[in-house]
C-alpha cells in the first residue's frame, strides 16, 4: 500500500458525516478488516444491496481474505432487530488511474449500498460527502467508481470520463482483414493465465487512460482462481508469444454450445490483454477464426477499437456504448497537471463544485513540451479564452473521453471559444476501463 494509500485507509470518519447520521439515530463506524464477524455482516449487506443471495462461507472467507486494503465504513441501526448487520456500506481505496501521458492517485469506491428499509433519508448523500472530504484530505486529486445506474452519482460531482462499447459480431460476417501476426497463440492453463494478467495490464495500462490498477482479488475472480470461483471450468486461456517468446498477450473466455446447430456456438470474451498490435492482430485474428463459433460478445471494449478496421464488414459488429468509468475531480490543480496536452495554450477556468471542494477560478497554462501547470486565481482573471463549467464537466474531459465542443452544444459548459478548448483537451485515442470494480 502507499503512504496516501494506508494514510486513508485508516482516517477517522469525517466530523460532519458523523453528525449528521447520528442526528438520524444511526450509527456509522468503520469496519475492523480483522473482525470476521464484523467483515461478514458487512458482506452480508453488500450482497442483499446488490441483489445478490447471503453469501456462503468460501465467499465470505475470500472476501475476508482479499479486501483488509479496503477501507469499509458500515451505517448501523441500533433499533433495529439485526443491530450488527449494517444498514448501509461503503467501501473504497487508493489505486492508481491511467490519465492521458500519466498515471493519478485515485480513491476508487465500491459497494456503495443502502438497504431499502433506509433508502432516501440521505444517507448516501451523507456517506459521499464525507467519504470524498476525507479522501480529498488525505490528499487524493480524484475519486472514481463504476455504477450501477448512471444518474445516481452526477450530483456528487461524478462525471462519464471513459465510455466503453460492447461489442456482438457475426464472426462469419466479419471475416478477418487484419494483418497476419508473427508469433504463435496457445492455450494455457487458468493458473498460467492468471500469472501473466496482473504484469501485462500493468504493461498496458499506461497507453490506455481510464484504466485503473487491478483491484486485489479480482484477477483470481476472472481466471477462477479463487475457492469462491463460480463455474471456473467453463474457462479457457490462450496466451500470444512474439517470436523471441515473450509472452504480450493474453485472452480469457468462455464457449457456449448451440445444441440446434453446433455451428452457431458462441463466444463470450472476458480479458483480452494485449501490449502490443502484434498481440492484438494475433489474438482477435484466432478468435475470428475458430471453428463453431457464430458470434463474439466482448464487453467492455474501447470506443475507438481497432478490430473495427481490420474485418471486411463493419456492419458484422452490433456496437452498443454505455458509460462506464465516472471520475470526480478533488483536486483540480493535481488533477490537470498529471495529465499531458499535445496543444500550447492558456485558459482561464472557473469551476463550480456542488460540495465545495475543489471549485474555484484556475489558470491552466500547456506549454510545447505537453506539461500543463495550474494556478489558483483570486477571481476568474480577463484576457484569456474562458471555460465556466461544473466539477462533474471539468472530470468528464479529463481524459480526453469528450470533446469540448460536444459539451458546449450539449449545454454544458460555458465558453468563448470551444473549439479552442477542445483542442487542450483532446487526446489521441478514447480511453477505457475494461473490467467493473
Ligand atoms: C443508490 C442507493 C445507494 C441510494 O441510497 P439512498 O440513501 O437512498 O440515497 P439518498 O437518500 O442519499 O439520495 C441522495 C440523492 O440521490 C438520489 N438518488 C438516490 N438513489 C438514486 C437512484 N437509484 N437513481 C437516481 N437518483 C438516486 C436521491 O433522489 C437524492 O437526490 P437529491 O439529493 O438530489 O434529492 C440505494 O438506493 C441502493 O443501495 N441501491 C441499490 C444498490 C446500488 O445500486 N448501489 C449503487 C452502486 S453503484
Amino acid at each position: 500500500m502507499t503512504d496516501l494509500a494506508s494514510r486513508f485507509h485508516d482516517a477517522p470518519l469525517d466530523t460532519a458525516l458523523v453528525a449528521t447520521l447520528s442526528a438520524g439515530g444511526l450509527t456509522p463506524a468503520r469496519v475492523d478488516d480483522a473482525d470476521r464477524a464484523q467483515v461478514d455482516a458487512w458482506l452480508g449487506a453488500v450482497a442483499r444491496g446488490f441483489l445478490d443471495g447471503e453469501p456462503n462461507d468460501q465467499r465470505r472467507e475470500a472476501f475476508f481474505d482479499h479486501t483488509a486494503y479496503r477501507r469499509k465504513i458500515g451505517v448501523y441501526d441500533t433499533d433495529a432487530p439485526q443491530p450488527l448487520e449494517p444498514v448501509a456500506t461503503f467501501a473504497s481505496w487508493g489505486a492508481a488511474l491511467a490519465v492521458p501521458g500519466g498515471d493519478l492517485p485515485a480513491c476508487a469506491i465500491s459497494a456503495v449500498t443502502v438497504s431499502p428499509t433506509h433508502r432516501r433519508r440521505g444517507i448516501l448523500r451523507t456517506l459521499m460527502a464525507g467519504e470524498l472530504r476525507t479522501a480529498a484530505e488525505a490528499g487524493f486529486p480524484v475519486a472514481a467508481l463504476t455504477v450501477s445506474e448512471s444518474t445516481i452519482y452526477g450530483r456528487f460531482g461524478f462525471g462519464p470520463a471513459a465510455a466503453v462499447a460492447d461489442w456482438r459480431l457475426n464472426v462469419r460476417r466479419a471475416r478477418w482483414t487484419g494483418p497476419a501476426a508473427p508469433g504463435r497463440v496457445d492455450f494455457v492453463t487458468r493458473e498460467q493465465g492468471r500469472a501473466l494478467a496482473e504484469a501485462l495490464h500493468e504493461r498496458v495500462r499506461p497507453a490506455s487512460p481510464g484504466e485503473l490498477d487491478m483491484p486485489r482479488g479480482h484477477w483470481d475472480r476472472f481466471f477462477g482462481t479463487r475457492p469462491d470461483a463460480e463455474k471456473p471450468e467453463l474457462l479457457r486461456v490462450v496466451q500470444y508469444a512474439s517470436p523471441s517468446g515473450e509472452v504480450d498477450g493474453i485472452a480469457l473466455y468462455t464457449v457456449t454450445e448451440n445444441e440446434d446447430d453446433f455451428t452457431e456456438s458462441s463466444l463470450g470474451l472476458q480479458v483480452l490483454l494485449a501490449a502490443t498490435d502484434a498481440a492484438y492482430a494475433g489474438l482477435w485474428r484466432f478468435f475470428l477464426s475458430m471453428d463453431l463459433i457464430g458470434t463474439i460478445r466482448a464487453p467492455g471494449l474501447a470506443v475507438d477499437e481497432p478490430l473495427w478496421w481490420m474485418i471486411a464488414d463493419q456492419r458484422a459488429a452490433t456496437i452498443t456504448v454505455r458509460d462506464h468509468h465516472y471520475v470526480r475531480i478533488l483536486d483540480v490543480p493535481a488533477a490537470l497537471a498529471a495529465r499531458r496536452y499535445d496543444v500550447a495554450d492558456t485558459v482561464a477556468i472557473e469551476v463550480v463544485d456542488p460540495l465545495e471542494i475543489a471549485g474555484g477560478p484556475f489558470v491552466l497554462t500547456t506549454d510545447v513540451d505537453g506539461a500543463g501547470f495550474v494556478e489558483v486565481a483570486d477571481e476568474p482573471p480577463l484576457g484569456l479564452p474562458s471555460l465556466r463549467l461544473g466539477i462533474a464537466e471539468l472530470s468528464a474531459l479529463l481524459l480526453g473521453g469528450v470533446s469540448a465542443v460536444t459539451l458546449a452544444r450539449a449545454g454544458r459548459i460555458e465558453t468563448d471559444d470551444p473549439e479552442r478548448i477542445a483542442r487542450i483537451f483532446q487526446t489521441v485515442s478514447a480511453p477505457r476501463l475494461s473490467f467493473w470494480y
